[in-house]
Order: C-alpha cells, then structure tokens, then sequence
C-alpha cells in the first residue's frame, strides 16, 4: 500500500502586513511545493491575501483562518464559507487556541465546522490544553473538547476533518519547548481513541492527526517519526522563506 502524504499546514496568522510580502512567501513555499514528492503543504495566509495567491502545483493548497457559520446576511466584519471557497481556498483553520482565547466555544467551532464542511471546505479542527497535569486530568478536558467541537459532524463527514493538537503552552515558544515526541505519540493515540469511541474505529482511522506548537525545522522530523502524527501545523517558522523549505525537505525525507 501507497503511504499517504505527509502534511504541512502553514498558519501565517496576522502576517505579512503587506500583499507584496505575501506574494514573497508564496513563490518559495510554490518553489518548495515543486521540490517536495511525499507531502502536501497547505498555506494559511489572512483572508485579504487569498484570492491573489494562485498555484499550479498539485500537493499546494490554500487554507483561511476562520470562518463565519451562518451561510450569508447582515454579519458586519463577517466572512463566509462560499467566500472562502470563492476565492481558491479548500481548507480552513478552526478553533485555534488564539481564536478560542478571543470567546470562540467548542459550539461555536462545531458550528463553524459544519458549515464549512457543507461548502466542501476541509475543516483543521484545533485543540489543546493549557497544562499538563500529572493525573492526567487534561486527557477529560481534550476528550470533550473533541467531543463538543465536533458535536454537529456526522459520520459520513468525518472522513473530510484534519485534527491538529496544538497544547497552549508549547505555542509561540522555542522548539526546545515543543511537546516533546512521546507525549504526541501519547496523546495523538488518546486523540484517535476519542474519535473511535464516537464515530468507530474505521472512519476514526480516516482523519489525519497533526501537531503544532513550536515546531521548526529542528524538531519536525523527529515529531513526525517517533511522535506519531500525520502532519505538522506550522506558526511562525512558516513565514521564514529559508526555514520553511528546509523544514518541509526534511519531513518529505522520512
Ligand atoms: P508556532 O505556532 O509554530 O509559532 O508555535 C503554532 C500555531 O499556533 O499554530
């Protein structure tokens, strides 16, 4: 059997400030893209940027950072699933930490899943805990953060979710304060585990499981081999047009 693809999520946040910074960081990841045989990388840059970054590489795909879940209407400031869709994207970042510390609840983000996904748009559904406890007490807390996040998704749709763990406490720091690859493995198990309990073994089976937080080209082959994700979700090191490239040579690699 073919191995699947190894995936690279690029989340830009709030940056560059400017198109034409954008337009820089685009060209190199395409040119990594072309490099690469084993990976597909998905770019994540602000809305604004979308529609002017196009690609022609087959394992390069466009994701946004957010949607809205109604469809349309009178929602100032707003943007919607079709927009996003409209505009070249088939992926979207959800319930990331940073958007969760803004107010965003585990309904909200299973809302927002669900409308995303019923315009065909590949929901990386985030989540992750502030700390580790030594009773392992953070294992309820994410099994019902999965649990409720997902509540509006259905079997049949599974199959179309990413699931990135991003623990609060390893994101924005050094790669040395990255989770360290048995604990993912460890918990990336638990992650599968939760999703088998609900939806059974075999479309659990189908949802890549990713980790973020502190990962740079240092530690992302290491995460990958021992820590047992399918993936990696990207912050600031997907924004350096020198890392990045490396990062994502030595992950297509393995
Ligand atoms: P970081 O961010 O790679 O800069 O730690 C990861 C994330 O927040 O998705």
């Amino acid at each position: 059997m073919r191995k699947p693809k190894k995936i690279i999520i690029g989340n830009w946040k709030m940056n560059p400030d400017t198109l034409e910074e954008a337009k820089k960081i685009w060209s190199a990841v395409k040119r990594s893209a072309k490099k690469v045989k084993n990976t597909n990388i998905i770019a994540c840059p602000p809305f604004p940027y979308l529609n002017s970054l196009k690609s022609k590489e087959k394992n390069l795909f466009l994701g946004a950072q957010n949607v809205f879940f109604a469809k349309k209407g009178a929602f100032t400031g707003e943007v919607s699933a079709k927009m996003i869709r409209d505009s070249g994207a088939s992926f979207v970042i959800l319930g990331h930490s940073e958007r969760r510390a803004m107010g965003e609840t585990d309904e909200i983000i299973s809302r927002k899943t669900e409308t995303a996904l019923a315009e065909n748009l590949r929901p990386v559904v985030c989540v992750g805990e502030k700390e580790r406890k030594e009773s392992g007490e953070h294992f309820n807390f994410l099994g019902n953060q999965i649990k409720n996040s997902l509540a509006k998704i259905s079997k049949t749709s599974l199959g179309s979710i990413l699931m990135a763990y991003e623990p609060i406490y390893a994101i924005g720091k050094s790669f040395k304060d990255a989770m360290k690859p048995a604990e993912i493995r460890e918990t990336a198990i638990f992650i599968k585990k939760i999703l088998s309990d609900i939806y059974g073994p075999e479309e659990a089976s189908l949802v890549p499981i990713l980790y973020g937080g502190s990962v740079g080209s240092e530690n992302a082959s290491d995460i990958i081999k021992e820590g047992g994700v399918d993936g990696l979700l990207v912050g600031r090191e997907s924004l350096d047009i020198e890392q990045f490239p490396k990062l994502v040579a030595e992950v297509d690699n393995i």
